[in-house]
């Protein structure tokens, strides 16, 4: 389902037009409602996952909610697995050959599970960190190569979490991840910022969605969620909240800002919420039932693959 109204955005109608932008993992959750905030300010969104079905469906429903006579402009789902560098190379050629240089890149794709870190296999470990760390970095460094070969200018958004500044007790791969990413973040915006291209990130605090909530609060409460006694603003965040930021980022009006982590987390981990502490009290009948709800949540969506 569509989420966004243009009374949900803080922008200008046609703000983004002639924009083109790149959103990993745009076809659920966040990525889906930053792809929407975007394309119906008229910039030309592409969408990536690993589901084909998923991106393509979003990108239809996207353009159906906000056609090109309101000022929309167009959303393409692309299947890629970004774990996979050869497939990032062709999915840039495709967006490149499609209408031209990209003007902003959005790192959303992720995978986590909560575990107990004794637990994690290599594989388990690499599942999230060859996503996140090692995906978010060669989609970045794909579409840079063109932008400094051809000197454009482009922004890149990266999505990552507060557990950046204060660590991510069992969600350890996810943590280091984005901490790497944070760096990333850092290091290229002062080593590609005096050729145009600047970095800034996103660290969102809970907005609750189907992928996190199956993974990280199994079995427990529903993504329509709300409240949340823990943060000081005593509610999760919208996801026009979400939106706005990225677009924010995501434009030229915001040019002058670079190397920059916003947390849009209701001040969450300035009070230490937002993270799984709490989990310390579980012994392993719950780590042995949040695993079997995750492993089921995972195998329902590897079903639906194609690439
Ligand atoms: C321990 C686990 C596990 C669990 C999987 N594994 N779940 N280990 N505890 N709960 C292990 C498996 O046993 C296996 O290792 C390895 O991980 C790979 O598992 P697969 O199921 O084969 O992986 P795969 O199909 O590649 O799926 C990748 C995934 C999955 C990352 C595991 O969750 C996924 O596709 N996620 C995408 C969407 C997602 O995660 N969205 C949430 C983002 S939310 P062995 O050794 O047994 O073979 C987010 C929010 C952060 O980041 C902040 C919130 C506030
Ligand atoms: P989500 O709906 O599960 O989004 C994750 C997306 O990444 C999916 O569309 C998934 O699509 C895609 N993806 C995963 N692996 C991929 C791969 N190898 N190649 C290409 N795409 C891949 O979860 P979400 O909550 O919206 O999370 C989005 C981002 O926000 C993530 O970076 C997450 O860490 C961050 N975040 C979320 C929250 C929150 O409260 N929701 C809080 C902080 C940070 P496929 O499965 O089809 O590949």
């Amino acid at each position: 389902m569509a989420e966004l109204s243009l009374e949900d955005l803080m922008f200008k109608p046609g703000l983004m037009k002639g924009q083109r932008i790149l959103i990993t993992g745009g076809g659920t959750g966040l990525g889906k409602v930053m792809a929407e905030g975007a394309m119906m300010l008229g910039a030309d969104v592409y969408i990536c996952g690993r589901r084909g079905g998923v991106v393509e469906d979003a990108a239809k429903e996207l353009m159906e909610a906000h056609p090109a006579s309101q000022g929309g402009g167009k959303c393409v789902g692309i299947a890629c697995d970004i774990r996979v560098p050869e497939a990032i190379a062709d999915m840039v050629d495709t967006v490149w050959a499609d209408g031209g240089a990209l003007t902003g890149l959005v790192n959303n794709a992720a995978g986590n599970f909560i575990s107990r870190t004794e637990d994690l296999s290599s594989r388990g470990f690499d599942a999230i960190a060859n996503i996140v760390f090692r995906g978010s970095f060669f989609v970045t460094q794909e579409c840079g190569k063109r932008w400094l070969a051809e000197g454009r200018h482009a922004s890149v958004v990266s999505i990552l979490t507060t557990w950046v500044w204060h660590g991510g007790p069992f969600t350890v791969p996810s943590a280091m991840s984005k901490a790497g990413l944070n760096v990333m973040t850092q290091s290229l915006a002062v080593e590609w910022g005096n050729r145009g291209v600047r970095f800034n990130a996103i660290a969102p605090g809970p907005f609750p969605t189907e992928g996190a909530w199956a993974r990280l609060n199994p079995g427990a409460g529903t993504a329509s969620e709300k409240k949340d006694a823990t943060i000081p603003l005593n509610r999760n965040g919208e996801m026009r909240e979400l939106a706005n930021l990225a677009v924010y980022l995501l434009d030229p009006g915001s040019a002058y800002v670079n190397g920059q982590t916003i947390a849009i987390d209701g001040g969450g981990h300035l009070r230490g919420a937002g993270g799984f502490a709490r989990l310390s009290e579980w012994g392993d009948e719950e780590w042995a039932a949040a695993r079997a709800s995750i492993q089921s949540a995972n195998e329902k969506d590897r079903a639906k693959r194609t690439v």
